[in-house]
């Protein structure tokens, strides 16, 4: 199969009240390009397993026209990564070989797996090495999921090279599969002026990466189509390092109907919507072309935080859509399934993000401390329901990550006061805004060391970290 990155040829883009970063134009980078398909990994069903092989290596890709190729990392020669898509009950059983010239792991971002299959940084694969990934996954956690690297303090740059692909569970009674799917992975490109991946700055490495490019599976403001009336279930993945997307689709009907971790229990209809770095949501869009709003999905404007400005005064258009032949409308379940609020904390937890610019060894804590790989946060149970509040004392957002389960998010405190979470909703990333605080619950079902961290990556890599011990 052909890497995503690899699709060929050009059409003009016109729109109106939508902007371009600065200096995209002039890189050269093709747009209009049809939405390149994902590759699929080939699994093969074999000792109970689904076997698939899976390497991390340099390719180069061409990416600019009239430009040598540029290098990228990337996983079976595709930026995206390949796609794996499973059942809930099934196995997977993959060879992973590392021909990188850095230790990585490979993290499966989500799903609710044993702590020693989830690439944590403890366990990396040297250059030259491999390693099997073996786990079966847990009935009812159908979702979008999605792996990358997680080696200690390169994860940015491994994500940033190309790095990273997605991963769906799928359920066997599943209420939305009758519509047709769409599948966007977004993700950051920052380009050199020599066309290849720009090196962080320290600029990228205090407030987080952002490139001259948002790419969806790989292409920038790639097309689309969508019937008139029509309606698909769309999931989009943002695998930036450091962009918060206010996601909107301004000229259709839009529904949210899933979150990280899979279906809400009913479809709730939504103007536009926040997803943090490392986030997933799932929707569904309705081709509505409502004359004079542009028919794309836009990234609207949204300042990290006090320290940054406003960057963008212009919605940016990630992917531009076509009006197809009228289709009748598939209609939307009023139920999607149902979802227990989880009972009462067995313990309560505190998590305090803050900065402390003047210590360049040091500069993002948790609790007033960095990351280190042999210190244990927390010690939990398996099976026992935590409360966390995550209070962010710093002046930029920051994005809370959990691993080996998903969690739900009870509260929410504006600066002004808490205010109860209207919807019950399976996450295992929630943007904290700076003077806000977030409680959640959760609980893990498995024994291990499972890591918690800012998921801008490049605040992960500089020690925006902390491990949680959960004891059987
Ligand atoms: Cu997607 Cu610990 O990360
Ligand atoms: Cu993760
Ligand atoms: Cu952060």
């Amino acid at each position: 199969a052909r890497p995503a990155l690899a699709a060929a040829g050009h059409r003009e883009h016109g729109s109106m009240d939508v902007g371009v970063m600065p200096a995209a134009g002039k890189l050269g980078l093709a747009s209009g390009l049809p939405l390149p398909a994902l590759m699929r990994l080939p699994l093969e069903r074999k000792d109970g397993a689904l076997q698939g092989c899976l390497t991390a290596a340099a390719v180069r890709l061409p990416l600019l026209s009239g430009r040598p190729a540029t290098e990228f990392w990337a996983y079976n020669d595709s930026v995206p990564g390949p796609a794996i898509e499973l059942s809930e009950g099934e196995t997977l059983n993959l060879r992973f070989d590392n021909r990188l010239p850095q230790p990585t792991t490979v993290h499966w971002h989500g799903l609710p797996i044993p702590a020693d299959q989830d690439g944590n940084p403890q366990d990396p694969v040297a250059p030259g090495q491999g390693r099997d990934y073996r786990f079966t996954l847990p009935a009812g956690c159908a979702g979008s999921y999605w792996y990358h690297p997680h080696p200690h303090g390169h994860t940015s740059e491994q994500v940033y090279r190309g790095l990273a692909g997605v991963f769906v569970v799928r359920s066997r009674n599943d209420p939305l599969a009758h519509l047709p799917e769409r599948w966007l992975v977004l993700s950051d490109l920052k380009l050199d002026d020599d066309g290849g991946i720009a090196a962080s700055s320290d600029a990228d490495r205090m407030d987080g990466r952002e490139g001259q490019f948002v790419l969806a599976n790989g292409a920038w403001r790639p097309r689309l189509t969508l019937g008139v009336g029509e309606r698909q279930r769309w999931r989009i993945w943002n695998a930036t390092s450091a962009r918060v997307l206010k996601l909107a689709l301004p000229a259709h009907e839009v529904w949210l109907v899933g979150t990280d971790g899979g279906l809400l229990e009913r479809p709730r209809r939504v103007e536009n919507l926040l997803v943090p770095p490392g986030g997933r949501v799932e929707l569904a869009v309705t081709g509505r072309f409502a004359p004079g709003l542009p028919a794309g999905l836009l990234a609207l404007p949204y300042a990290r935080g006090k320290m940054m400005g406003p960057e963008q005064d212009k919605a940016l258009s990630l992917a531009e859509v076509d009006a197809g032949e009228a289709v009748a409308t598939a209609p939307l379940p009023a139920k999607l399934r149902r979802i227990d609020a989880l009972p009462r904390p067995a313990v309560k937890r505190s998590v305090v993000f803050s900065e402390n610019m003047a210590n360049p060894a040091a500069m993002f804590l948790i609790n007033g401390r960095t990351f280190d790989m042999d210190r244990m946060d927390f010690t939990g149970k398996v099976g026992a329901v935590e409360e966390w509040e995550i209070d962010n004392q710093a002046d930029m957002d920051h994005p809370f990550h959990l691993h080996g389960t998903q969690f739900q998010v009870t509260e929410r405190h504006d600066g002004k006061g808490w205010r109860r979470e209207p919807y019950l909703a399976w996450l295992d990333v929630v943007n904290v805004p700076p003077g806000q605080k977030v409680r959640l619950r959760f609980r893990q079902d498995m024994p291990g060391p499972r890591m918690f961290h800012c998921h801008i990556l490049e605040h992960e890599d500089a020690g925006m970290m902390g491990m949680l011990d959960v004891r059987a």
